[in-house]
């Protein structure tokens, strides 16, 4: 056998060394395959492992409101449609590799068969008609997901900015009391009430800021499928939360250097706390009183920088000041505890910590970050600091 003399260059003896003997080298391909399994079983081991991460919050398969648990309704019955299939065709690969497999001193081959008409029709048909099946309750629930909002239903429009979810209330009674009846404006967490469809209009946004319109993924997996935001294009999405919560999500469409940052979280209040937060949201942002740190931070925020540094307002808005531009987060309920988190969710709001070293130096803590390194003494982060958690 060609096995037993010298290997092929290509063989899993290393290039160089002098030809071993063949039972060294059976050896050493024995090893190599050991080695092979051990990864194998590794790398399945892992996988498995990686399905036990505690509080793993983002899990279609728990859905916490009613368009969620639609796909779910439709996941779970075409999966073990799959297994069926899965278990039909491997268990025939396994059977006959081994009921037909090499057998020592049997040199000839096997009888060979060329085409076989019945077997042909078979597996050409049964495929289709289990497709066929699996289709009518998809088509269905494609056609649900897609109908019409009921008139009751919020109007949010998301917009996917490079790399944090901005959102805008477009109904008429989500108009803030300041600067002329802008609508209200968050972001990183949209606030929603339980019980209540949302009608979710989804963009991509270019803050001019040097950031593109790139398309991104908008996908809370517990309250709504995965939708995607195109740039030119609006797409919709409906969402419900049958119970108070947070529900976390993410951007699950490659968009830029800090995709996989670009976290985003949905808070659902009760009627109750919805009321109390829509009329909180309509307010503008907290004045700080006079010479406290505040309020110099507030000076600091809507003033340009000492010696040509920048200015905040060039990008952030606090509603009833002149800080009115979309380009990154508002900022005018900054402290509002539904604003769990900020800078595309990656720190809690509360981490005072983090917000600083934020400040001190964006691209530090968030390589690639849009918001530019004013190169702030740690008197001026105070002071901002103090600034925006005054903001409620
Ligand atoms: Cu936005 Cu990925």
């Amino acid at each position: 056998m060609r096995r037993s003399v010298a290997p092929d260059p290509g063989d899993t003896v290393r290039a160089g060394s002098p030809s071993p003997p063949s039972g060294e080298l059976r050896e050493t391909e024995g090893t190599v395959r050991k080695r092979l399994l051990w990864a194998t079983a590794g790398i399945g081991i892992l996988l498995l492992l990686s399905a036990c991460a505690p509080n793993a919050t983002q899990d279609t398969l728990q859905p916490q409101g009613p368009y969620a648990q639609k796909l779910k309704d439709l996941f779970i019955p075409v999966f073990w449609v799959a297994v069926f299939v899965f278990i039909v065709v491997e268990g025939g690969i396994v059977w006959i590799t081994i009921r037909f497999r090499h057998r020592k001193g049997r040199e000839r081959m096997p009888a060979q068969t060329h085409g076989n008409t019945r077997l042909e029709i078979g597996w050409t048909i049964a495929p289709a008609l289990i497709l066929a099946g699996v289709m009518v309750p998809t088509v269905a629930s494609i056609w649900d997901l897609a109908r019409k909002p009921p008139d009751d239903a919020i109007n949010v429009t998301v917009r996917g900015f490079q790399w944090w979810w901005g959102f805008e209330y477009t109904d008429e009674d989500m108009q803030s009391d300041f600067g002329n009846g802008a609508p209200i404006r968050t972001a990183d967490v949209l606030v929603i009430p339980e019980d209540r469809v949302v009608y979710l209009s989804l963009e991509a946004a270019d803050g001019g800021i040097g950031d593109f319109e790139v398309i991104h993924s908008f996908w809370i997996p517990e309250l709504a499928g995965k939708q995607d935001v195109v740039p030119g294009r609006e797409n919709h999405i409906l969402m419900q939360a049958d119970h108070p919560g947070t529900y976390t999500g993410q951007c699950a469409e490659f968009c830029g250097l800090q995709h996989g940052r670009m976290l985003v979280r949905v808070r659902a209040l009760s009627a109750e706390d919805w009321d109390a937060w829509v009329a909180n949201q309509k307010r503008p942002g907290v004045e700080p009183a006079e010479g406290s740190l505040a309020s110099q931070g507030m000076d600091l925020f809507l003033e340009p920088l000492s010696g040509g540094r920048g200015s905040c307002v060039a990008c952030h808005a606090v509603g009833g000041t002149e800080a009115g531009s979309p380009a990154a987060p508002e900022l005018t309920h900054f402290a509002d505890p539904t604003h769990e988190c900020f800078a595309g969710c990656n720190w809690e709001t509360t981490d005072r910590d983090a917000l600083e070293a934020w400040l001190r130096n964006p691209d530090a803590v968030r390589m690639g970050s849009k918001m530019p390194n004013y190169h702030l003494s740690e008197d001026e982060i105070d002071a901002l600091v103090a600034y925006l958690y005054s903001l409620t």
